[in-house]
């Protein structure tokens, strides 16, 4: 049996003109990664905000270890860390003396923080650059002190808030490896991401949430199971012509379930993609399109996306 460590219930925020989150329910079981994927504006932020006690619901409740968001959040706040979309450092300060202004906030002084702050900039593989002001850093290297920050005080829970955006590859596997490290060590992780490559490699379980509604909820597999047979073909269209003209077309043709288009390329939702090759190259030829390469995918979440919503996660 899963411990459940967060209970959502009803989960809703109004804002005067948009229904951001919309009466989401789910669970979060203790020792879990659990990402929350979805396109922008689908109404992540919104939803960890709430679970962090930054805003208040419009209506609806949750619990973290027990604790009500509504009734408890002072309790709620300490059993979390929170690592915000927005990086939340100062330009001035080091590294070192950032994590001490943090740390303060969550009342850690003296040897404590010392410990606490020597531990994380090792973690977080700063170490080095300790006395170092934070306005030297990278994009990277800012990300994962705000990481730092949200470890500080220890917590059994951590948000993270898309932490990947805007960065280098080398840094995005350190975050990731961090990720999987700290879950190794016991934490349960909430992670938000639009990138369905890195909900794929770290989450126990996913929730696709989009227009502030929980589309679908559960293990990977769970999920993949629900596209049933299909799978995908991915088309990559030569970069002077439009993949979204083309996507247009084929979603016309008895073949194809869904069409979408990202960048150059077009996602295909097809039932027996080795049967129908031929007549999608024919279709293209038609259209006098230049197919660069073409890949069959099995179901994955980006499939999961489409086939829920008729769209590209990247639209
Ligand atoms: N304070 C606010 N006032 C009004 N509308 C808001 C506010 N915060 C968010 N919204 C709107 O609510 C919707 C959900 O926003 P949210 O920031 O939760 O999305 P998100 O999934 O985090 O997107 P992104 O991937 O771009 O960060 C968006 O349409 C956004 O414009
Ligand atoms: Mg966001």
């Amino acid at each position: 049996m899963q411990k459940t460590i967060i209970r959502v219930e009803h989960l809703t925020k109004i804002f005067p003109e948009i229904i951001a989150v919309d009466d989401i329910s789910f669970d979060i079981y203790a020792g879990e990664i659990y990402s929350l994927l979805g396109p922008n504006g689908a109404g992540k932020t919104t939803t960890i905000s709430m679970l962090s006690t930054l805003i208040k619901p419009s209506s609806g409740d949750a619990t973290v270890a027990e604790h009500s968001i509504l009734k408890d959040p002072i309790s709620v706040r300490k059993t979390i860390g929170v690592v915000p979309q927005e990086i939340a450092l100062y330009d001035s300060l080091t590294a070192q003396e950032n994590l001490a202004f943090w740390g303060k906030m969550y009342d850690l002084y003296g040897k404590k923080l010392s410990q606490q702050s020597e531990k994380i900039l090792h973690q977080v593989g700063l170490w080095d650059r300790r006395k170092d002001k934070v306005d030297t850093f990278s994009g990277g290297m800012k990300r994962r002190l705000n990481i730092g920050v949200g470890l500080l005080h220890n917590p059994k829970v951590l948000f993270m808030d898309e932490p990947t955006v805007g960065i280098d590859p080398q840094s995005r596997r350190n975050i990731l490896d961090a990720v999987l490290d700290l879950n190794k060590n016991g934490m349960t992780i909430i992670y938000t991401t639009h990138y369905m490559e890195e909900a794929q490699e770290l989450s126990d379980r996913v929730g696709i949430i989009d227009h502030g509604k929980l589309i679908a909820n559960g293990t990977q597999d769970e999920l993949t199971k629900m596209v049933g047979e299909h799978a995908a073909l991915r088309l990559h269209v030569s970069e002077t012509q439009s993949a979204e003209t083309l996507a247009k077309q084929l979603e016309k043709q008895s073949f194809c379930i869904k069409a979408s288009a990202t960048d150059h390329q077009v996602l295909l939702m097809v039932d027996d993609p080795e049967k129908v090759l031929p007549s999608v190259i024919t279709t293209c030829n038609e259209f006098n399109y230049r197919i660069r390469s073409v890949d069959i995918e099995e179901p994955n979440l980006e499939s999961v996306f489409l086939h829920l919503t008729g769209r590209a996660l990247r639209d």
